[in-house]
């Protein structure tokens, strides 16, 4: 487990931005946090640093939207919201196996409601409001291969 302390928007930003270092193609990243914690931003930013182009925003009525990417391995961000659904196998009837097997990543917002559904490699970001514009950023995985990676993203 590794923790930084955001004190700003940008900030949170660039720990998105270092952690998309650690990712591989196929992995799922849950995002943990109340109502306006920061969930879509630290997705904004990590899909930046992925070079995506079109504007990210809120999945909430839509459950998943892919975004294609500039980076050279992962080839497409997928931005998922269970905050509204009932029904995982509607996530999975929407192809995001397939997609995660040719190569995405998948952002979750409120995917510790369904922690094991992913059955991948995943990470858990948990961000907890401290003030205004401070964040606290705590990372978990489930992969103990990539502990010191993550160990040094905490350190940065
Ligand atoms: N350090 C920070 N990190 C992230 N967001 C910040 C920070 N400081 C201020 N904010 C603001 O907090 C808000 C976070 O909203 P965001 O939509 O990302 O939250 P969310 O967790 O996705 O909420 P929801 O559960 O409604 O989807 C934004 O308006 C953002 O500008
Ligand atoms: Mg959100």
């Amino acid at each position: 487990m590794s923790t930084r302390h955001a004190t700003s928007l940008d900030d949170t930003r660039r720990a998105a931005a270092d952690f998309m270092t650690l990712l591989a193609p196929g992995d799922v990243v849950i995002l943990v946090g109340d109502l306006g914690a920061g969930k879509t931003a630290f997705t904004q930013a990590a899909a930046a640093a992925l070079g995506v182009r079109e504007r990210v925003t809120s999945p909430t009525f839509t459950i998943a939207h892919p975004y294609a990417t500039t980076h050279s391995v992962v080839k497409e961000l997928v931005h998922v919201d269970l905050y509204r659904t009932s029904s995982l196998a509607e996530l999975f009837d929407l192809g995001l196996d397939e997609q995660l097997d040719a190569g995405a990543v998948a952002f979750v917002e409120w995917g510790d409601l369904a922690p094991d559904a992913f059955g991948r490699p995943s990470w858990f970001v948990t961000l907890t409001v401290d003030g205004n514009e401070g964040r606290v950023i705590t990372v978990t995985t489930t992969d103990a291969a990539r502990e010191s990676a993550l160990n040094e993203w905490g350190n940065a």
